[in-house]
């Protein structure tokens, strides 16, 4: 499939994925937000991808949000349309994809940008980063996800602070609020990315599949967690993979899964 806002590759079992409009600093516009959601469906439907790696082209930005001249003159309900599609169709898509999406945040990852990090499964940032939530700097406040999950990842109190400050922190203070788990230099953000993904590859696709669904659970309200958490334990059992990694365990050797 060729895209005009994005660009895609696969190297053996990991998908790359790179919002590719350096020109507007990679910012989301309606397009790019449906081109990515194909791309990440094609991701979870193809067998050979195992993992998924979202970056932003060029040396300077992520993301740097959703695309504020597409939305400038959108009244109320025209705004309620583009959060409520965009959550759908991005945003909660990609944190209840069965496969890890890892963000390699290589620069500006602000509003829309700092929310597409946020949905994905584990973040790392390259030390030029800066991370951000400028919404109410436009007189807006944060609508794809950004409210809810800034203040799981860090808490109430330093969320409200950068939402309310519309300010940007850096990747090592980002590190330090637990909002990225590693900083790098750039020049070595994508051989992390790629040595966290190599990780992934060598365990259970089904498991981790399960392991997404349950501790995504803590976060839906009327879910119970610990129920989610024993339906999926009890759904790995006698699975080609369950039986593969415990019988690799027994004989002493390395799991081949599929
Ligand atoms: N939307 C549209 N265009 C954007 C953009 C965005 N979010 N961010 C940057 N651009 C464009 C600029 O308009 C500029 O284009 P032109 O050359 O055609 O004027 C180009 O990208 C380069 O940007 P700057 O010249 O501003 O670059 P800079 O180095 O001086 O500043 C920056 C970089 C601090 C990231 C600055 O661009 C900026 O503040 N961007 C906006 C960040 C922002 O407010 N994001 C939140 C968006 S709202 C949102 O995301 C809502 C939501 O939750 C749903």
């Amino acid at each position: 499939m060729s895209y005009e806002n994005i660009t895609t590759t696969q190297k053996e079992r990991v998908h790359y994925i790179t919002v590719n409009r350096p020109k507007q600093l990679n910012a989301l516009n309606k397009a790019t937000i449906q081109e990515l959601h194909e791309a990440l469906k094609s991701a979870e439907a193809d067998e050979n991808t195992r993992v998924v790696i979202l970056t932003g082209s060029g040396e300077k930005a992520f993301v740097a949000g959703a695309d504020i001249k597409e939305f400038a003159d959108f009244d109320t309900e025209n705004g309620k349309q583009l959060a409520a599609e965009g959550q759908k169709k991005l945003f909660d898509f990609i944190e209840n994809l069965s496969k890890p999406v890892i963000a390699a945040v290589n620069g500006f990852a602000l509003g829309g940008g700092l929310e597409l990090a946020m949905a994905s499964h584990i973040r790392i940032a390259s030390d030029n980063a800066k991370l951000g939530l400028p919404e109410v700097s436009l007189g807006v406040i944060p609508g794809y996800g950004g409210t809810q999950r800034l203040s799981q990842l860090v808490g109430r109190g330093k969320a409200m602070e950068l939402i309310t400050t519309a300010g940007m922190i850096s990747a090592s203070d980002a590190q330090n609020w637990g909002l990225v788990n590693h900083v790098v230099p750039q020049e070595e953000l994508m051989a992390l990315a790629e040595k966290i993904a190599l990780k992934i590859c060598n365990n259970s696709g089904n498991a981790i599949k399960s392991a997404i669904k349950a501790v995504n659970a803590n976060y839906q309200a009327s879910v119970n967690g610990y129920e989610v958490e024993v339906a999926e334990f009890g759904n790995c059992f006698g699975t080609p993979e369950f039986i593969e990694g415990t019988t690799a365990f027994i004989e002493k050797r390395k799991p081949k899964f599929k």
